[in-house]
């Protein structure tokens, strides 16, 4: 840097640190920090207050881009939110909103999130007693024979800019989406166990699934606070499902895998069975490897925590595949708790938390300490593109209380506080490959 344009650069790492105080307008490029205090809205009624995440060792917490808006009159520490009619327009460092027609892209995203991934939860949202009644109803989602809801009962939810794109685009067609290609040739091809475990490494949530090493598996959970928590799976469970192996022998020879959401959940099944719209069970899900490399599911255990809210422990039981009669009816309703514990951390965990959220910290400690100018800013920036704007946008409509996320994600109004309990054990160096995929026992080549 020429020494005379030094001082200018010097005053511009300053101006974007701003000052700390007061609302950041439209026109402010000031990145700061702030709490994932803006969630909830005590004023309206206790229902819709929220913890604040990021301030506590219980709840930690990424940092998000600051807003500074006013606090709320119940609760100091909460901030204001924006009323309905604005949401969108959301303070985010001038530098960093979309253009118009990234906007426009992400108006048609969330839509078709809404439309077709959150779709489910939005007929829940407009009706909560109304849920699918058959799976041909399910089916008509790619038959275009589901009307849209009226606009005057999605005011209530989705805002105004997102019910001028619905206007604008093709509301007739809105809910026909492409037929999956698992469906194609059979509409119970989903079903099957292959397609079951095909999906953990072709689906949205592969980070999860690991291989077995101890076995029962075992729980992480403190005793003290939970007593045992160890799986009851057993060998006679599993054992004539391993090819004419024994389980010590595919232990040995890396043929169990895991999928295991217990510890994630367990902690907040009390709560989250406790509301009335959501009830579900802590899974753990065990794998073998088909010597085709594919998988086949041995036996899944579904958990919950004693009732009575004094005796430390779970109440669990283990169900394995079954090809006919009320086994089968029962084997495939476990396949579908695993499927609703994978697709709630992924949405929460492995993508809201583990992607968008940790991200926002490097972004605003980038532009505050380091000039435009600098190389490794340089490297940085196009990674960092867009995600303050989607992520200032996420908490004004997806992940606030009562938002999408609440509405279609298992743990309701838990979802939040319990993805801020699993950032505990999150670790940035754990986060890339190969280090991912050895923390999770995958056998990994070295080239070096
Ligand atoms: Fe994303």
């Amino acid at each position: 840097m020429p020494l005379l344009l030094r001082p200018y650069r010097e005053q511009e790492l300053v101006n974007l640190r701003g000052t700390g105080k007061g609302e950041l307008k439209e026109w402010d490029r000031v990145y700061d920090y702030a709490l994932y205090n803006d969630l909830g809205d005590p004023d309206k009624s206790p229902e819709d207050a929220r913890p604040v995440l990021g301030n506590s060792v219980e709840f930690p917490y990424p940092r998000r881009g600051r807003t500074g808006r006013p606090p709320t009159k119940t609760d100091p520490n909460t901030e204001s939110r924006l009323p309905p009619l604005v949401s969108l327009n959301i303070y985010v460092p001038r530098d960093e909103r979309f253009g118009h027609l990234k906007m426009s892209d992400f108006l048609a995203w969330a839509i078709k999130s809404i439309t077709q991934f959150v779709q489910p939860g939005l007929k829940s949202v407009l009706d909560p007693k109304d849920e699918y009644e058959t799976f041909e109803e399910t089916y008509k989602i790619y038959e275009g024979g589901i009307k849209l809801p009226k606009l005057n009962e999605l005011s209530d939810i989705v805002p105004i800019e997102l019910i001028k794109e619905l206007l604008r685009t093709d509301g007739a067609g809105l809910y026909k989406f492409p037929t999956p290609q698992v469906i194609h040739d059979s509409k119970e091809a989903w079903r099957t166990d292959e397609e079951f475990a095909r999906e953990m490494l072709s689906g949205v949530n592969p980070v999860i699934i690991s291989l077995l090493k101890d076995f029962p598996p075992k729980s992480n959970l403190d005793p003290a606070e939970y007593g045992n928590q160890n799986s009851s799976i057993s060998t006679q469970h599993i054992e004539k499902g391993l090819d004419g192996l024994s389980v010590r022998e595919a232990l040995a020879q890396n043929k169990l895998f895991i999928l295991d959401h217990h510890d994630t959940l367990m902690p907040y099944l009390s709560r989250i069975n406790s509301t009335k719209e959501t009830k579900t069970y802590a899974t753990r899900t065990l794998l073998f490897l088909n010597p085709d490399g594919t998988l086949k599911p041995l036996a899944i255990e579904l958990s919950l925590p004693h009732q009575d809210g004094q005796r430390q422990g779970l109440v669990s039981k283990v169900f394995t595949p079954a090809k006919s009669g009320i086994e089968n009816a029962l084997w495939q309703l476990a396949k579908a708790y695993v499927t609703v514990n994978d697709s709630g951390v992924h949405q929460l965990i492995s993508h809201f938390l583990k992607t968008h959220a940790v991200i926002e910290p490097f972004v605003i400690a980038t532009h505050r300490r380091l000039s435009a100018v600098h190389p490794v800013h340089k490297l940085l920036s196009p990674h960092y593109r867009d995600t303050m704007n989607i992520n200032a946008l996420a908490r004004q409509i997806l992940i606030n209380a009562g938002g999408i996320l609440e509405r279609t994600v298992f743990p309701g109004r838990y979802a939040m506080e319990m993805s801020a309990v699993v950032y505990r054990s999150w670790v940035f160096t754990e986060q890339g490959l190969p280090a991912d995929l050895l923390k999770r026992g995958m056998a990994v080549e070295d080239s070096t």
